[in-house]
């Protein structure tokens, strides 16, 4: 495994669409292995292939619910609700801000083993798995921002 470089904000691989996986061959597991990797590395929970600069439909989020999930060629069946709290991404270092998101999401992917599943998620889970679909079509969270981006507190801010 190995931590990959996170594009950021600005570079224009983040603002295409990607394509939808056909077969899972052994350059795409390493990619989603190393793609878990860089998301712990950088304290996220969640990534997405544009992240790391490949342009292929391949989402991993860890919302430590015990769970690795993995979305391939996710679609987002259905969403209920809608919650304003903060967003951040690791392609926006530094920076958070309020974002209307559902509160209740069913998506539709494939696994790493290219088994279709159905993954329904409530709350943080529903918001990165939004967040992390958004990325597949060049969105990023800046775009729904409501008001102004803000600072993300540090530890040492919090000590102060
Ligand atoms: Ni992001």
């Amino acid at each position: 495994m190995a931590v990959r470089q996170i594009r950021v904000l600005g570079d224009e691989l983040l603002r295409k669409s990607c394509k939808p996986i056909k077969e899972v061959t052994p350059r795409i597991r390493q990619l989603i292995d190393d793609m878990f990797e860089t998301m712990y590395e950088a304290n996220g929970v969640g990534l997405a292939g544009p992240q790391v600069g490949i342009l292929k439909q391949v989402v991993v989020i860890d919302v430590e619910d015990g769970n690795q999930y993995v979305l391939i060629n996710p679609e987002i069946l259905e969403t209920e609700g809608s919650k304003t709290d903060y967003d951040g991404c690791l392609s926006i270092p530094g920076k958070t801000g309020k974002v209307s998101r559902p509160v209740h999401v069913k998506v539709r992917a494939f696994d790493e083993n290219m088994e279709p599943y159905e993954l329904e998620g409530e709350e943080l889970l529903a918001r990165a798995i939004c967040h992390e679909c958004d990325h597949l079509h060049g969105g990023l969270f800046v775009d729904l921002v409501e008001g102004e981006l803000e600072e993300v507190e540090t530890a040492e801010d919090e000590d102060e």
